[in-house]
């Protein structure tokens, strides 16, 4: 890789300049208090911005948060996130109100050696994630007014090909943050020579959203265990009716396909959690996968699948797991995600796990974070990592 590093840029000397980190503070918030649920984005770009603090840069945040339509939107600001990051970081956080305004002009001029500013959300401007090159492009340029040097420290944005994370970099000397060094690292692993057994485990509710993934990984795993939502348009791809569970029609005959030519190497459960409705204190029992109730819908894999699941896992040397096994949000819902994660941890595997919501599991069970070999901030971005695909923002780093 020749990727510039945070460590050059420090090498060189920060002390009074102006330094730009991209960060993906896109935290999940409680929908009715507007709190932090997870700060664990928050928490896994304090290395690099502790150490831009230590070295006296003047040191400026960008970040999106949520999916706003290009124009403010008060429940995506960032406000809530500049006093956990000034909370984690000790020294408050100066906040702007805009992101390439008269608040954010202010706001980084008036910033003393040491300090650090957070602009708000960066999808307020239309210009971030714009198809144009040109209006990316002039947005770039004022967000690039900001900085002497620009670090890429959002891991989980970098498949973005998004103003601040592929067309700034083009606009000053850039380099990885230690997030993004890190995660490249871990992943390339699994791309290389994983030592094998190799098992994957996917969940989540969309087939869609993993199919890429799991063309790409089929030849290279030797275990590919399928859970949570997507799970039943696999089922119903092996001619069992799955009731009212979540059904991707216009899946089923890819599934089908994608079994066909797995080798064997696709394991699906053999037991499912079914309920009246999708609540958490719905009526549920345990069934096989073959006595699904038309009028019932699945929410969970069932124990005997943990098991299977886990066997499986013991095995394992490298493992990436990638998505829920079921509703982990309601309690009766929660145990098929729980046992797989404890298989994880006890495996004497290398295991990463990649996924906002993935990572958010393994923190809302309390399971214990430092006994899984990497957790990744990124969903999406590591997804895309290990289908093959190029990466817009670690392309604009390599430039
Ligand atoms: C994520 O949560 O996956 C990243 O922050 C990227 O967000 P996005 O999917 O809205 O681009
Ligand atoms: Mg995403």
């Amino acid at each position: 890789m020749s990727i510039r590093t945070l460590d050059d840029l420090l090498a060189e000397g920060v002390s009074g300049r102006r330094v730009l980190v991209r960060a993906d503070l896109n935290v999940p918030l409680d929908k009715q208090s507007g709190d932090i649920t997870d700060d664990g984005r928050i928490r896994a770009v304090l290395p690099t911005l502790g150490a831009l603090v230590e070295a006296g840069a003047k040191v400026v945040v960008c970040s999106h948060l949520g999916r706003p339509k290009g124009a403010p939107d008060p429940q995506f600001s960032l406000r809530p996130v500049a006093g956990r990051l000034g909370e984690l970081l000790g020294a408050p956080v100066h906040f702007a109100t805009d992101t390439v305004g008269d608040s954010a002009r202010s706001t980084v001029a008036a910033l003393a050696d040491g300090q650090v500013a957070l602009l708000e959300n960066l999808r307020f401007n239309a210009g971030e994630t714009s198809k144009d090159d040109a209006e990316r492009g002039a947005f770039a340029d004022q967000l690039a007014a900001f900085g002497d040097a620009y670090v890429d420290d959002a891991f989980g944005a970098v498949h973005r090909k998004h103003a601040s994370v592929y067309d700034v970099p083009a606009r000053l000397p850039h380099v990885a943050g230690r997030l993004v060094l890190r995660e490249v690292e871990v992943l390339s692993k699994l791309t290389s020579e994983p030592e094998r057994p190799y098992v994957v485990v996917l969940g989540g509710s969309k087939v869609s959203d993993k199919l890429a993934v799991i063309e790409a990984l089929l030849p290279t795993v030797d275990r590919l265990l399928i859970g949570g939502g997507m799970c039943f348009t696999f089922l119903k791809a092996q001619g069992l009716e799955v009731g009212t569970s979540l059904l991707e029609k216009d899946m089923v005959e890819t599934c089908r396909n994608l079994l066909e030519r797995s080798g064997g190497k696709i394991l699906l459960p053999v037991d499912v959690v079914v309920a009246d409705a999708f609540a958490p204190d719905a009526a549920h029992d345990t069934v096989r996968v073959d006595g699904i109730p038309s009028h019932r819908l699945g929410l969970d894999i069932g124990p005997e699948t943990v098991a299977g699941f886990a066997a499986a896992l013991s095995q394992a040397k490298t493992v990436f797991w990638n998505g829920p096994m079921g509703v982990f949000e309601m309690p009766a819902f929660a145990a098929g995600t729980r046992g797989i994660a404890e298989a994880i941890t006890k495996a004497d595997a290398f295991s990463v796990v990649g996924g906002g919501d993935s990572a958010a599991a393994v923190r809302a069970l309390g399971l214990d974070e430092s006994s899984f070999g990497h957790i990744s901030t990124g969903g999406g971005a590591s997804l895309e990592y290990l289908e093959g695909k190029t990466l817009p923002g670690i392309a604009a780093l390599e430039n």
